[in-house]
């Protein structure tokens, strides 16, 4: 199936029916990061199974709903729950909620998720603010025929993490009580968390981090010039570091137990943008 302007629009169009305004930051929220959503004040809550033409949210922890509200008086859209590869969306499909994001005009993406830690100075409730990221896998959002309202066939990666947003995000992490790193997500399809084996080659090549999510978004900004800053909390270090095996209770509880100061920080970055 190929994809147009129009079909992206028709959610657009009726998300800003229900929200009356545009708003001007949009944020995705990643597992067991869905508390985020309670910061948001004079809350319009549109749950995803009423948008046309949108997507259904199976990840356990993720609401399903685009929250349209002020934080830091700013004028907010969150997606409280977000789409993953492997719940059996094509590349293709992701590129929908990010377009649709565009649309309603945000001038700024903020994407979180849970991750693991490959980097070895990195420790569990630690967070890491993406600079680049490394897919090795033959899919994109963006194959298929071009949808030029948004962007070009071709288009750049050197910059996809706005240098910017992420100079932002160190400089108010020097007041955050988090340990915030900079360094490269490495894209993981899932559901299955990596082999040690996997985890030493992502180290080799350069991997600080690796999740299942995130690219898709990332990739899509890209191509619609979304300025974006990504940030991973580091749930649990990557498979092999620790003689344990890894759980999806552990991923939420880290993500749980930083939840205030993770929430005071995005809401800084919020406030700073
Ligand atoms: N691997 C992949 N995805 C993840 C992990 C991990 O170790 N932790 C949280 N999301």
């Amino acid at each position: 199936m190929s994809y147009t302007y129009e079909y992206y629009k028709a959610a657009a169009d009726y998300l800003l029916d229900k929200f009356g305004e545009r708003p001007e930051i949009g944020i995705v929220l990643g597992s067991g990061l869905g508390h985020f959503a309670a910061q948001v004040e004079a809350p319009v809550a549109v749950p995803y199974a009423e948008i046309p033409n949108f997507l259904l949210s199976t990840a356990i922890g993720h609401a399903g709903q685009m929250l349209f509200g002020t934080v830091a008086g700013r004028r907010v859209v969150c997606m409280s729950g977000r789409f993953h590869y492997y719940e059996g969306y094509e590349f293709e499909q992701l590129a929908l909620p990010v377009r649709v994001l565009k649309l309603l005009g945000i001038r700024a993406l903020i994407l979180t998720n849970a991750a693991g830690a490959v980097n070895l100075d990195y420790k569990p409730g630690d967070i890491m603010v993406i600079s680049d990221h490394i897919k090795f896998m033959g899919a994109s959002p963006m194959r298929g025929p071009n949808v030029d309202e948004f962007g070009p066939r071709f288009f750049d990666m050197g910059s996809a993490y706005t240098p910017a947003l992420r100079a932002l995000a160190l400089k108010l992490a020097e007041k955050s009580p988090l340990t915030v790193h900079e360094g490269v997500y490495w894209f993981s399809p899932g559901p299955q968390y990596e082999t040690p084996a996997e985890i030493r080659a992502i180290r080799a090549l350069g991997g600080d981090a690796v999740g299942m999510s995130t690219v898709t978004e990332a990739l899509t900004a890209s191509h619609c010039k979304l300025p974006l800053l990504a940030l991973s909390v580091m749930t649990n270090m990557a498979a092999g570091v620790l003689p344990v095996p890894l759980t999806s209770e552990e991923v939420i509880e880290t993500a749980n137990a930083i939840e205030g100061p993770f929430t005071e920080y995005v809401k800084d970055i919020i406030a700073n943008i």
